[in-house]
């Protein structure tokens, strides 16, 4: 990923809420990205309190004392935040100004995905004004997530919808530009699309998170990124010839996108989860499996799994080299 946009317009800004790690997310910057995105306040506190320096929060931060402590953090670090209400830009500010702090800000704008954001065009200029006028706050730009077109499997339509979505955020910006205002980053991007969004002219960043560890949802795309993580479950119970019980539920792997699946051994396919047990249906060929025995198995959905998690086992080969601490799992505020 990092070897794409070396030498590109647009940079990377990885979004962590894939593996809520600060070593990784360390590791990414050494690699080239320009910063980290994530979603919550939260997380963006355990990443500063990491060392890490330029942060963007993809999302809207609202209400009492959220506001209070993103304007504390952004005394520490290089901090920006999305915002799609004029409320919510007064309430940043005054908290703003209490603190002492300066803020960016990226107005968020609905490219189609119909979550969060101001539609595209004039609404958008209109908020961009206001964040402008703020006395403790940066008009930094725009923000236009395209996640209806991050897993559109045919890539020429992937690619139009891209287009769509991003001829809207660019078209916004030049507005924008056009009423003397300065647009310095236009941010979108996920790892579906990250070489087409990244591709587009006038998009300056890209939120791509997911590639780094991969799963199996992604995996089917086919995108050019191996998968990175696996979860090592073990036999507790072989109660009937081709049937065996592990000992990972829904409380190890989440399977909103489908159960988990497994790499080894092969001819195995878990067929449910209960919350501390899984079931796994073997061919003859496959067996027979014997307690204590390992399974590894690849998660449908990596970022919600990860969260599960306190720790991540690091291999190179088959060595543990490092246990790298997951310090944002479960920061949902
Ligand atoms: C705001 C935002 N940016 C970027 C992403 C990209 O994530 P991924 O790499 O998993 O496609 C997401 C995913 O949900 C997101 O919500």
């Amino acid at each position: 990923m990092a070897s794409f946009f070396a030498g590109r317009q647009a940079t990377l800004r990885p979004h962590i809420k894939t593996h809520k790690c600060p070593i990784l997310a360390h590791k990414q910057v050494a690699a080239g990205a320009v910063g980290v995105t994530c979603a919550k306040l939260s997380e963006a506190e355990v990443l500063v309190q990491a060392g890490l320096k330029d942060i963007l929060i993809a999302n809207q931060v609202v209400a009492g004392t959220k506001v209070e402590r993103l304007a504390q953090l952004g005394r520490h670090a290089r901090l920006a935040v999305a915002v799609d209400d004029p409320e919510n830009v007064h309430e940043l500010d005054r908290a703003a100004q209490r603190v002492g702090a300066n803020l960016r800000v990226l107005v968020e704008v609905d490219v189609g995905m119909q979550r969060c954001g101001v539609p595209p065009g004039p609404p958008a200029l209109k908020l961009a004004r206001k964040v402008a006028s703020a006395s403790r706050l940066r008009f930094d730009g725009l923000m236009g997530y395209e996640g209806h077109a991050v897993f559109v499997g045919d890539r020429d339509l992937r690619l139009e919808a891209v287009k769509q979505a991003m001829t809207q955020l660019t078209d916004t910006a030049a507005i924008i530009r056009a009423e003397g205002l300065e647009v310095t980053t236009v941010s979108a991007g996920g790892t579906g699309t990250y070489d087409l969004t990244g591709s587009i002219p006038g998009v300056t960043e890209v939120q791509a998170g997911s590639y780094l560890l991969m799963d199996a949802r992604y995996a089917k795309m086919r995108l050019g990124f191996r998968t990175a993580i696996t979860c090592l479950a073990t036999v507790i119970s072989t109660p009937a010839q081709g049937r065996a019980i592990l000992d990972v539920g829904c409380k190890s792997l989440t399977y909103e996108f489908g159960l988990p699946e497994v790499l080894s051994p092969p001819g195995a396919r878990l067929t449910g989860l209960n919350e501390e047990h899984g079931y796994l249906e073997y061919a003859a060929h496959t067996g027979p499996l014997s307690i204590g025995q390992r399974v590894e198995l690849i998660p449908s959905h990596v970022c919600t799994t990860v969260n599960l998690h306190d720790t991540f086992c690091a291999l190179r080969g088959e060595a543990v080299e490092a246990i790298w601490p997951i310090a944002a799992r479960g920061m949902a505020c």
